[in-house]
Parts: structure tokens; C-alpha cells; sequence
């Protein structure tokens, strides 16, 4: 079977791939995080149909601090789909980072009714990711751009949550004070697969530290033996191999582990209907 994460890399900001044909009901996920915006279309059995993904600096920490330019964002991505399909698209789901709840959720829902999508779920983001990945015993660990998000799952429900503000952005410092480059050019080195023999030995410390805060948190569960690793920051080769040495338990990485959050929120809405 291919990867979610697999046919997401071949739907996301790709229009020629988008395929509508079939389909009876679109639902749509909707991201806001602190690195991207991305709006995800699944169909009725789950598949994903398209999705468009921008950068987007409309969320700090987790939440949101520019309200107009995030319904703008969000109208432009859904518009641009509902554009290319012979269905409506009417209903959706969103998420909000553990612990930012009450702030949150409403700010998200009304952004979704704002563009004319009735709002079918809104959850937390591990509990999106555990849509796709379906752990029944184990931690998911979801690094973004800001934040990086912690859940530990026993018996398939999620028993504990947190939100720490760290994550890819303090690799990108690290990679610009380290080659006396500018933010946005690390940024570019950093998320250039063909650079990551170069990039992990410059961030390797900085993944420890991640790691350390992730462990703080997941240590006072005994019988935990596996870590799922989400998020974009999860993208760097070798970054799975650094975290299962800090944490002493074996870390999975699933392909594209950027799309798993986003893909498991439009996921939501099929419980919902
Ligand atoms: N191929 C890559 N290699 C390394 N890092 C990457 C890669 N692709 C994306 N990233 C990094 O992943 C981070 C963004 O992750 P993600 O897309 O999960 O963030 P987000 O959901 O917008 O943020 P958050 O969850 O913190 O609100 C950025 O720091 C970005 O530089
Ligand atoms: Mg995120």
C-alpha cells in the first residue's frame, strides 16, 4: 500500500494531480501552523484528492496572531480546490496544539465558517496524527516549526498532552549563526535533502535538545517502547536515529512525516459524519 505521506507529496500544490473522479462527498482538513498553512480534500472513504500547502507566519507558539491574514489564507487555498472540483466542498475540520485549547479553538472554528465550510471537528493535533497512525500503545511526538507537540496513547486513548515552544526554527537559527547566513537562507539549506549530510552535525545538539524535553515529558510512563515521529522537522535524514538514542526507545518515522497531522484532521471529519 502507499504511504499517506507518499500521496500527499504528489497532491500538495500539485493541481495536475488533483482527481475529483468518483468521489460522492469532499471533506476538508485545514492546518494553521506556525510554518505553513496547508488544506487537505479527502473523499468519503478517506482518500485525499488534493491539497495546497503555502507558508504562512500567521500563528506564534500555537496560536493565532493574525486573524485576517489567516482567513485569507485559508479562503485562497479552499477557493483554488472548490475552483477544480465538480463537487461542492462544505464541510471541514481543524486542530489547535495541545494546552492551547479555550484561546484556540474558536479563533479556528470561526475561520473555517468564515470561508463557508460547516465545521464537522475540531481537535488537537496528536489526536489528528493518531487518525492516520492508529497507535494503540506508544507517544507521538509531532516537531513543526515552533512547536513540538507530545502525546502518549495507552489502550488507543490518548492519556497525556503537551505543547513545548521548540522546533525547526531553533535548527534554522543554529545553521545561520553556525554559516553567518541569513534566517530564510538557512532555512532553504536546511530543508534541502541533498544538504543534510552537512546540516545534522551543525543541528545534531539542537535535535538532542528537543529530544531531552520530549523525554522529561515521556519518562514517567514505564512501559512505553515506541515513538512515532510527525512534523516537518522530522523531514531531516537521520533525525529518528538521534531521538531514539536520547530517549532510549525505538523511534519510527513515517514517510513525509510533514502531511500526517494535516491528513489525519480531514480524516476526523468521517467520525463525525
Ligand atoms: N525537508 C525538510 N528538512 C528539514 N526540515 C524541514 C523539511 N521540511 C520542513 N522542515 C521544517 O519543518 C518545520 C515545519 O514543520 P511543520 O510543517 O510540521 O510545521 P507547522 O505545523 O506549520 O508548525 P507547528 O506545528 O509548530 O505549528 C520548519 O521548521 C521547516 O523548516
Ligand atoms: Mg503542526
Amino acid at each position: 500500500m502507499t504511504s499517506p505521506g507518499l500521496i500527499l507529496r504528489e497532491l500538495v500544490n500539485r493541481p495536475e494531480n488533483w482527481d475529483f473522479s468518483g468521489a460522492r462527498q469532499l471533506y476538508a482538513g485545514v492546518d494553521l501552523g506556525t510554518y505553513k498553512a496547508i488544506t487537505i480534500i479527502i473523499d468519503e472513504t478517506g482518500r485525499p484528492r488534493a491539497a495546497r500547502m503555502r507558508r504562512a507566519e500567521v500563528v506564534r507558539s500555537g496560536m493565532i496572531v493574525d486573524y485576517a491574514g489567516a482567513q485569507n489564507i485559508a479562503r485562497e487555498m479552499i477557493n483554488e480546490m472548490r475552483a477544480a472540483s465538480p463537487l461542492p466542498i462544505e464541510q471541514g475540520a481543524t486542530s489547535y496544539p495541545p494546552q492551547t485549547e479555550n484561546a484556540n479553538i474558536n479563533a479556528t472554528r470561526y475561520i473555517l465558517e468564515g470561508n463557508g465550510l460547516e465545521v464537522l471537528n475540531v481537535l488537537d493535533e496528536p489526536a489528528a496524527a493518531n487518525q492516520v497512525l492508529k497507535l494503540a500503545n506508544g507517544a507521538i511526538v509531532d516537531v513543526g516549526g515552533g512547536t513540538t507537540g507530545i502525546a502518549v496513547i495507552q489502550d488507543g486513548r490518548i492519556v497525556f498532552t503537551d505543547d513545548e515552544a521548540t522546533g525547526g526554527v531553533h535548527l534554522s537559527l543554529v545553521v545561520a549563526g553556525n554559516h553567518k547566513i541569513s534566517y530564510e537562507e538557512a532555512e532553504q539549506l536546511k530543508t534541502d535533502p541533498s544538504k543534510s549530510r552537512e546540516i545534522v552535525p551543525i543541528v545534531r545538539p539542537v535535535i538532542e535538545k528537543i529530544a531531552s524535553i520530549v523525554d522529561d515529558c515521556l519518562k514517567k510512563f514505564d512501559n512505553l517502547t515506541e515513538v512515532c515521529l510527525v512534523g516537518g522537522t522530522c523531514e531531516l535524514e537521520g533525525f529518528e536515529e538521534i531521538v531514539q538514542k536520547t530517549l532510549g526507545l525505538r523511534a519510527f518515522r513515517p514517510a513525509y512525516p510533514q502531511f500526517i497531522t494535516p491528513l489525519g484532521i480531514a480524516l476526523s471529519c468521517l467520525d463525525a459524519t
